[in-house]
């Protein structure tokens, strides 16, 4: 093969036909031109190509389609068919294992997606549904090509069926990196997890101009539709990226956790887990503060459970209140869901119900065990929350639970109260392994509430009797919190496995996750359930 690309190949030999097609591959590869590429590379963003290749094993991608061209003829397009039109699609390697992907890029017709760019990704998604395999889109495009009207559209409704197939069966990232308008954003949406890109990337379903239109409202693109608003508001994306570079290892961390798909084996990483109780492990010991009131950081108790204390959280912005994420345990991996007392009190709400309902199905699906560390006063009272549904939207925690047939070990480390202990992993929802602290509190209300209720008599002839009512109340709480909810009470019904040294933690739930490894359990047939939506 000849490396001069400016000759004419002669056609009638194989040298010649060789030469054609390196002449068209690189015609291919370099088809975004370099001013385009340094556009790109101006506003802080990678191209298509790059951002594969640094997403996958070095060297390890094999590209699929670089020679398919679009068909339109509308608006003069038929004068510009770059090779590989707004998306780069293929396949390679992340960790040594299989993975699918596409880029859009932005460089060619703002990355917009017309009839054979639609084609290029609905095919790589075939593929990587076919093959079980992960798949990672990276986004960053102007949307339905706007020449090719209803065909593009047309191609859009097909990746949302594809993603829907795919739910459940292979585990889907969207990396957003760059523009996601109009009903293009409901890709990701579909998908498990959205990165996005701080400052260069935005999705919104309508964009800044039509809102002032139509409602008047005043608004900044990166305040509508931001990295930094869909991670803290609108609990759209999972995990905020510094920028492109921090956006790719994070797909690259997500993935060592997940499995190929719903029929494969977790990864297993080399651990090296101690089975006795460490200096380390005693720290948790001082962890619940004696008031019942004081907060701690729920992180601490994690890091103290999982291998090298290593924690991958997602949607850490949004819903603060619970915390969910991955972690491993023996080298494989588990997800954790935990109430956190340090923001809001660990108050179950709207946000942190459907927070973790999600991850609590994705852990399901993708048989990841589930690690629940309960500490929960109850759910947040309020007008705002009654109205904006807590009923129906709270429901879908209890129903993730419920139906999860994967390994689940609860183990509470204080308060577990009312209708937020039955949610949080209870036995009676179907959990296999319940541990809790000494330090549990487990009952229908906390103390200063059911004193309201049960010492009203009490508490009024203290006032009459000029004592000191605080202190009666107190006391009475206390005896309350002590005698009602202890979680002995709660053990003796069985209704918990164990009560254990919160030292002993790590090392009983290594072991409950052992016993449970060839856990089976099955649900009736049915075509599927109706989660209260
Ligand atoms: C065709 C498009 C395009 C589109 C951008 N381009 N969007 N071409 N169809 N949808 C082209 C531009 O004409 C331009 O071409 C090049 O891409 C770069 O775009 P710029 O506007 O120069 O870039 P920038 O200033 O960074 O602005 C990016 C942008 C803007 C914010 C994305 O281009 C934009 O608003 N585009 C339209 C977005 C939109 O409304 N799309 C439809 C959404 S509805 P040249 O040749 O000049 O370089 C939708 C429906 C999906 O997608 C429905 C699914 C059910």
């Amino acid at each position: 093969m000849t490396d001069d690309l400016t000759t004419e190949p002669d056609m009638y030999t194989t040298a010649g036909k060789l030469a054609d097609l390196k002449n068209r591959y690189h015609e291919a590869v370099t088809a975004s031109g370099e001013a385009a590429i340094e556009k790109q590379h101006k506003r802080g963003k990678k191209t298509a190509r790059e951002r594969i290749e640094q997403l996958l094993d070095h060297g390890s991608f094999v590209e699929i389609d670089e020679f398919v061209r679009h068909r339109t003829h509308a608006f003069g397009m038929e004068k510009s068919r770059p090779y590989g039109d707004a998306v780069v699609t293929g396949t390679g390697t992340i960790h040594g294992r299989q993975v699918a992907v596409y880029a859009q890029d932005f460089t060619i017709f703002g990355g917009s997606l017309g009839e054979v760019a639609g084609e290029k990704i609905i095919k790589v998604m075939d593929l990587a549904l076919k093959t079980g395999v992960p798949i990672i889109g990276m986004l960053d495009s102007g949307g339905a090509r706007i020449q090719e009207g209803v065909v593009a559209l047309g191609k859009y409704g097909e990746i949302f069926r594809r993603n829907t197939a795919a739910s459940g069966v292979i585990p889907q990232i969207s990396i957003i990196m760059g523009p996601a308008a109009g009903g293009a954003v409901y890709s990701p949406a579909l998908t498990d997890f959205v990165i996005m890109v701080d400052k260069t990337s935005q999705m919104f379903v309508t964009g800044p101009d039509v809102i002032k239109t139509v409602t008047g409202e005043d608004v900044g693109m990166e305040e509508l539709g931001g990295a930094l608003t869909h991670n803290k508001v609108s609990g759209v994306s999972h995990f905020l990226a510094s920028d492109e570079d921090d956006a790719l290892d994070y797909a690259r961390a997500l993935l060592s956790y997940l499995p190929d798909n719903n029929l494969a084996e977790l990864p297993v990483y080399d651990s090296n887990v101690e089975l006795e109780i460490t200096d380390a492990d005693r720290k948790l010991n001082t962890i619940v503060p004696d008031s019942p009131n004081q907060p701690y950081d729920v992180h601490t108790v994690i890091e103290h459970l999982v291998d090298d204390g290593e924690f991958l959280e997602t949607q850490p912005l949004y819903a603060p209140n619970i915390v969910v994420g991955f972690a491993r345990i023996e080298g494989r991996s588990i997800g954790i869901v935990a109430n956190q007392p340090s923001a809001m009190a660990g108050t179950l709400n709207i946000e942190a119900g459907e927070k973790a309902a999600r991850f609590v199905r994705f852990c399901d699906a993708f048989s990841i065990p589930i690690l629940t560390l309960v500490d929960v006063p109850g759910y947040l009272p309020g007008t705002d929350q009654e109205w904006t549904g807590v009923i129906r939207r709270g429901a879908k925690l209890l129903y993730a639970y419920a139906e999860a047939t994967v390994p689940l070990v609860t183990v509470i480390l204080r308060k577990a109260y009312g209708g937020a202990y039955i949610v949080m992993g209870s036995k009676q929802l179907g959990a296999d392994m319940n541990l809790a602290w000494p330090t549990a509190e487990i009952a229908v209300m906390g103390g200063q509430g059911a004193v309201n209720i049960l010492y009203r008599g009490e508490i009024k002839r203290a006032e009459e009797a000029g004592e000191d009512v605080a202190a009666v109340r107190t006391k009475l709480a206390n005896e309350y919190t002590y005698n009602v909810a202890s979680p002995f009470l709660a053990a003796e019904r069985g209704e918990l496995d164990g009560v254990i040294e919160p030292a002993a933690t790590r090392v009983a739930v290594t072991k409950a996750l052992r016993a449970l490894k060839t856990k089976r359990a099955s649900l009736p047939p049915k075509k599927h359930g109706n989660i209260p939506l």
